[in-house]
């Protein structure tokens, strides 16, 4: 199957390799800037546009892979259903949950199927943390502390330092465990969250949300834009007979590499000292499942649900108070 890569900046370039090594073949790159899509297409051999729309309706493409910032995945994920092709979109899913129930409805009414990059999912660390909690060896958890950040990301035009598109730290990068959370503990019930969304004298984001599962369970999540260098996560969950602790810093290969492969000007995202990266894991899964083969482990509920909690953590930040989904 042939791919079209829409957004040609960090995770553009990631999702190109990652479909590549998967076994599909990246046709066509489209970004609002020529350039970038240039750059990236010399790499796979493939055309360029600045054209998104030309793109998508190309005859040759059947998969679409949208990497643009988050405000815009939604315009282009209804246009590739409407064009009949199975689609591929970073998380966040959308900026509003309006946005993820319209690019929901178009899938569905296309018939074409859509798959959501929420990566912690298969981060080999958190299958090992998820297998360990199922098969008992801590008991029931109770308690869960999640710590995930780094430097302030800038992306093109800035656009993560603008807190109305990314949504800061607090939605852009913690959903991320917010999703995590919800595919290993159930449904939230109430968020309480506080964040610094600063500007001047420098751009630096940097939160604190609590989440209520309505299993009764605690999490307690840390992201963190406020970094001087680097990328690190953290996890913790405490059950009634043990507990599992996890931090990046301290696995036991510690891979560190100048120009993170794959990350785009001013972003580093997550690494994991594995032979397979955990982005070409989430592509395997979408194509399976576009062969029939199996079910994926992220559905398009599962990333509206993710925004949902997001724009909640970020509703109490403002309002000061709890808000129950
Ligand atoms: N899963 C992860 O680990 C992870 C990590 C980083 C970013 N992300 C997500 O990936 C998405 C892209 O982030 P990024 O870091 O690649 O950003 P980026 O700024 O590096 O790349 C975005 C690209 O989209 C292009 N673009 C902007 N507006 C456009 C438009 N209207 N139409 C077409 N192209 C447009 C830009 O020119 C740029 O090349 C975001 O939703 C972000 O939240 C996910």
């Amino acid at each position: 199957m042939n791919v079209a890569i829409i957004g040609c900046g960090g995770m553009g370039h990631m999702h190109a390799r990652m479909a590549a090594n998967a076994g599909l073949k990246v046709v066509v790159c489209g970004d609002k800037f020529k350039r970038k899509a240039d750059a990236l297409a010399k790499k796979f051999d493939a055309a360029a546009s600045d054209d998104c729309m030309e793109v998508i309706t190309r005859p040759d493409v059947d998969i679409v892979a949208i990497a643009t910032p988050t405000p815009v995945h939604t315009q282009y994920v209804v246009a590739a259903a409407e064009a009949g092709k199975h689609v591929f979109c970073e998380k966040p899913f959308g900026r509003t949950v309006h946005q993820c129930k319209e690019a929901i409805a178009a899938v569905k009414k296309a018939g074409v199927r859509l798959f959501v990059g929420h990566v912690v999912r298969y981060f080999q660390e958190f299958e090992a943390i998820k297998a360990q909690v199922d098969a008992g060896k801590i008991g029931r958890v109770g308690f869960i502390r999640t710590y995930r950040g780094g430097i302030m990301p800038e992306g093109e035009e800035m656009w993560f330092r603008d807190y109305d598109q990314s949504g800061g730290v607090t939605f852009d990068c913690v959903i991320h465990d917010l999703d995590w959370l919800r595919y290993m503990f159930g449904d939230v019930d109430h968020v309480f969250s506080q964040h610094l969304q600063r500007s001047t004298p420098e751009t630096m984001d940097y939160s604190q949300t609590t989440l209520r599962m309505k299993s009764g369970v605690i999490a307690n999540v840390i992201g963190t834009w406020a970094h001087p260098s680097g990328f690190r996560v953290k996890t913790e969950l405490c059950g009634e007979s043990g507990m599992i602790q996890y931090d990046s810093a301290e696995s036991p290969i510690h891979a560190m590499s100048r120009g993170n492969a794959g990350a785009g000007p001013g972003m580093i995202v997550p690494s994991s000292p594995v032979p397979v990266s955990p982005y070409q894991l989430e592509w395997e899964d979408f194509v399976a499942w576009l062969y029939e083969e199996r079910e994926p482990r992220v559905t398009a509920h599962d990333a509206l649900e993710a925004v949902r909690i997001g724009l909640a953590a970020l509703q109490s930040a403002e309002s000061g108070k709890p808000v129950f989904l």
